[in-house]
């Protein structure tokens, strides 16, 4: 078969043969339709991911959309192994979950990962209920937007979006959003306190300096300090580490907590995909995808698109 291959550390894939996918015991073959290049995918990919296993020479893939046997179309997550981008994969059945026959593979494929950041943390990794108030730290990125959704969805009384690209920002009240704060500006720790200071909940997928100077503006400008407030480390676009400041953690009712693979438990995680995957298959999320042949991988992952859609592969041969 056709498929994407790494060859090493920090390289990118490039279109080759593979051999077909050898089935472990309870595994099934099915015929990959979409699967999406994440900051996942690359940081796997790239041997540099906290969960990562991997071995050179590896077919990349974290998840996909494909058709098994019978001709049911399933959304699959997949853990160590051959990866998602080649015309066939085995899965565990057990980690993947059905999809409406109509569904399009290349939203879902573009979609579950980052919508799945927000939903489990909000949904499994912490305490949340409807009425409380959310700030969205890195909001401009695939996960954040989605954030921003999930959370007005399951009933978030205020959402307040943070995020550097002005464009991607003034876009999303219409997603949710009740206040935007630019950050990376010299006006955006005031801005943090005058919008989130009273929040129940950060989502943050930025992480590094910016985090840190965030839970400072909130800290200091909290009007109730002894009002729990939970801060959720989910992705770290801006740094893998954070100065923690200790007045922080003292000075206010903050609890770091982190949401993603090893955190949540693998079987309560895949008891949530049923859930969300029926609302992005009926429309109910917003995902910019862009649908790109399996054979332009090599390029795809060079220079990925202005627009900053999630590129989904596509293999076009069976
Ligand atoms: N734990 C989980 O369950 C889980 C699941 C999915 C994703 N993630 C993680 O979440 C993060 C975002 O994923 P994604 O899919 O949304 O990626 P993405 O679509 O590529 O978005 C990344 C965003 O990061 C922002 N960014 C980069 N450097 C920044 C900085 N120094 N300061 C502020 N913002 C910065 C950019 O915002 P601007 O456009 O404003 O510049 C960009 O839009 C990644 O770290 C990913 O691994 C975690």
């Amino acid at each position: 078969m056709r498929s994407a291959l790494v060859t090493g550390p920090g390289l990118p894939p490039q279109y080759t043969d593979a051999p077909e996918p050898q089935p472990a015991d309870g595994e099934i073959v099915v015929d990959v339709l979409a699967a999406a290049i994440h900051p996942l995918t690359r940081s796997r990919a790239a041997g540099t991911h906290y969960s990562d296993t991997s071995r050179f020479p590896l077919i990349p893939g974290v998840d996909g959309v494909g058709r098994d046997a019978d001709g049911v179309l399933r959304y699959f997550a997949l853990d160590a192994g051959p990866g998602s981008m080649a015309q066939r994969v085995a899965i565990d059945p057990r980690r993947s979950i059905p999809l409406p026959d109509d569904a399009d593979p290349v939203t879902v494929a573009a979609g579950m990962n980052p919508a799945m950041s927000s939903w489990i943390a909000l949904r499994s990794r912490i305490r949340f209920a409807a009425g409380q108030s959310v700030l969205v730290l890195g909001a401009t990125g695939a996960a954040g937007g989605l954030a921003v959704e999930v959370a007005r969805l399951l009933g978030a009384a205020r959402i307040v979006a943070a995020g550097r690209d002005a464009t991607r920002l003034a876009a999303l009240p219409a997603r949710g959003a009740t206040a935007v704060v630019r950050l990376g500006t010299p006006d955006t720790a005031a801005a943090l306190a005058r919008e989130a200071a009273d929040v129940d909940i950060v989502l943050d997928y930025v992480w590094g300096d910016v985090s840190a100077a965030a839970m400072t503006a909130l800290v200091t400008a909290r009007p109730d300090r002894s009002r729990p407030l939970t801060w959720v480390q989910i992705g770290s676009t801006a740094g893998p580490t954070t100065p923690v400041p200790a007045a922080a953690l003292r000075a206010a009712r903050l609890q770091l907590v982190g949401s993603g693979i090893g955190s949540v438990p693998v079987p309560e995680l895949l008891a949530e995909l049923p859930e969300l995957a029926r609302i992005l298959t009926s429309g109910g999320l917003q995902v910019d995808a862009r649908p790109v042949p399996l054979a332009d991988v090599e390029s795809a992952w060079t220079s990925p698109a202005s627009d900053r859609a999630r590129i989904v592969l596509v293999p076009d041969e069976r």
